[in-house]
């Protein structure tokens, strides 16, 4: 078997499975060179080469790969930070390794405001009305916020709120949700407003999803749609998370979805690919430049956000279900010769257990909190031995955990994930909920409505509302 070197540089589940699809190869004998956010248990039981690096310093990643240099043929990279950062140009121009993500100017993740632009030129009909307020563009703050009222005038206070640059300031705020009244917009405005430029949009109602497309810089290869389920409660209550779980059907459609919508989206994103990519090949657009969450409303998808990466945990539906060689869809990325990739017709559901510190629990339901858990090691074991049985149709990621003196101990952040595949999302949701039921210690929670059928019904109904009662599903 030919030997590969890949280095991986892994933020939590998302690269525990690309690490087991890189494994699984039978083309290929893989050796790991790991660049982690924490001592990942199952990252350290695969790497030949492991490091923690927990704010995943470009530089650091740096020297880590220009110190196994030799032995590496090409690395893949997960989270957005170290992409926004451009690593991809550091690591290519500095050692010659080439990397599996966009360069810094195609990481459009970085900027809203570009992101908005972008789509105004591309696919206009697709991005709600918007204003973007740049302290350069006004003397005072006064200003900006007089010009903003007006603004706030004509959208009757419907909005969305979004700094330029991810998670500065406040972050995204939403009338209705973090807002009920016109001096809490100005508030969260001003707030973000000091960080840098600011865009204010019309407030989308719908139903949303996650579109995610691997790309060779010629091709745009669109993979099956997911839900995310970002609100940390179950009833789509509470603050907004990193994700805390997210369903696929089988074929490439959500439940909620025509065929015409998802038709539409590839369209969209194919449009918006063109429109970057300019003629011929452009390899600064390799990885997962578009992965877009849509809004489903009643004149059809719009764009929410472009992410320039694969969604955690929207590609842990899709990953272990990839029928294909995962080395080989890499060269083939890196070749710009990737001319489809199989993904087994299964639905899939992804379950994030996550620490009582995360996403509020603590101080929404302090009833609920297993103190004398908290703080205990994680026990993997029983939910593995599960895993086992099912003969890979449940998968066990972990993610913010880490080795410590032989025990596995919950860092901040999502814990474990776990994965079921079936024949329908009720038969991988039993199977996940079964896994996350069998994962032991650590006072860890979850969300138990991920994939529901109720859930999932209140999404159709939803939409048929919204579409004048129109049929929604294919
Ligand atoms: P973003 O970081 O832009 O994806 O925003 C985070 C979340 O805020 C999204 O997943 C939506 O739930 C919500 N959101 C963002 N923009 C809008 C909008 N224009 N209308 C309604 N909800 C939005
Ligand atoms: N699931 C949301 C994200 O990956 O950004």
């Amino acid at each position: 078997m030919e030997r590969v070197g890949v280095l991986v540089v892994s933020y939590g589940s998302r690269e525990a499975a690309i690490v087991e699809a890189l494994r699984k190869s039978e083309e290929y004998r893989v050796d790991l060179y790991i660049a982690d956010r924490q001592r990942n248990p199952y990252n350290l039981a695969r790497a030949k080469e492991h490091i923690v690096i927990p704010n995943l310093d470009v530089d650091r990643i740096l020297s880590f790969a220009e110190k196994f240099k030799g032995e590496i043929d090409f690395g893949i990279v997960g989270p957005e930070k170290p992409i926004i950062e451009g690593i991809r140009d550091i690591i290519e121009e500095k050692v010659g390794i080439p990397l599996i993500c966009p360069t810094k100017e195609f990481a459009i993740e970085g900027s809203k405001v570009a992101q908005r632009l972008l789509f105004q030129e591309a696919v206009p009909e697709v991005n709600p009305r918007f204003r973007v307020f740049a302290p350069s563009d006004y003397p005072s703050v006064e200003e900006a916020k007089r010009d903003l009222v007006k603004w706030l005038d004509e959208l009757d206070n419907m909005v969305a709120v979004k700094p330029d640059a991810p998670a500065a300031g406040k972050g995204v705020g939403v009338w209705g949700d973090h807002f009920t009244s016109r001096e809490q917009i100005i508030e969260h405005f001003t707030s973000n407003y000091r960080e840098g430029a600011v865009i204010v949009e019309e407030k989308l109602e719908g139903e949303e999803s996650s579109f995610q497309a691997l790309c060779d810089g010629k091709h745009l290869i669109p993979l099956p749609e997911t839900r995310d389920y970002k609100r940390a409660f179950d009833g789509d209550r509470g603050p907004n998370t990193g994700g805390m779980g997210s369903y696929k059907d089988v074929g490439d459609c959500l439940p909620f979805m025509t065929r015409e919508d998802r038709e539409r989206e590839e369209e969209i994103v194919e449009r918006i690919f063109r429109r970057l990519k300019g003629r011929g090949r452009n390899p600064g657009l390799i990885g997962m430049p578009f992965y877009v969450a849509f809004m489903h409303t009643r004149d059809g998808p719009k764009i929410l956000e472009n992410n320039s990466r694969f969604g955690d945990p929207e590609i842990l539906n899709i990953i272990p279900i990839l029928k294909e060689d995962f080395v080989e869809v890499c060269y083939r990325i890196l070749e710009g010769n990737l001319r489809g990739v199989e993904v087994d017709d299964k639905a899939t559901v992804a379950i994030y257990k996550v620490p009582p510190s995360y996403g509020g629990y603590m101080e929404a339901y302090p009833d609920r909190v297993r103190r004398d858990e908290v703080g205990s090691p994680i026990n993997l074991e029983g939910a593995e031995r599960l895993a086992s049985l099912y003969q890979g149709r449940m998968r066990i990621y972990p993610a913010s955990v880490e080795l410590r003196n032989g025990g596995i101990y919950a860092l901040r952040s999502r814990a474990v994930c776990v994965v079921g595949i079936g024949e329908t999302i009720e038969e991988a949701r039993r199977i996940s909920l079964e896994g996350i039921g069998a994962i032991r210690g650590g006072g860890l929670w979850n969300r138990m409505d991920i994939g529901s059928r109720e859930h999932i019904d209140k999404s159709i109904a939803h939409l048929r509302r919204l579409r004048g009662f129109r049929p929604v599903e294919r």
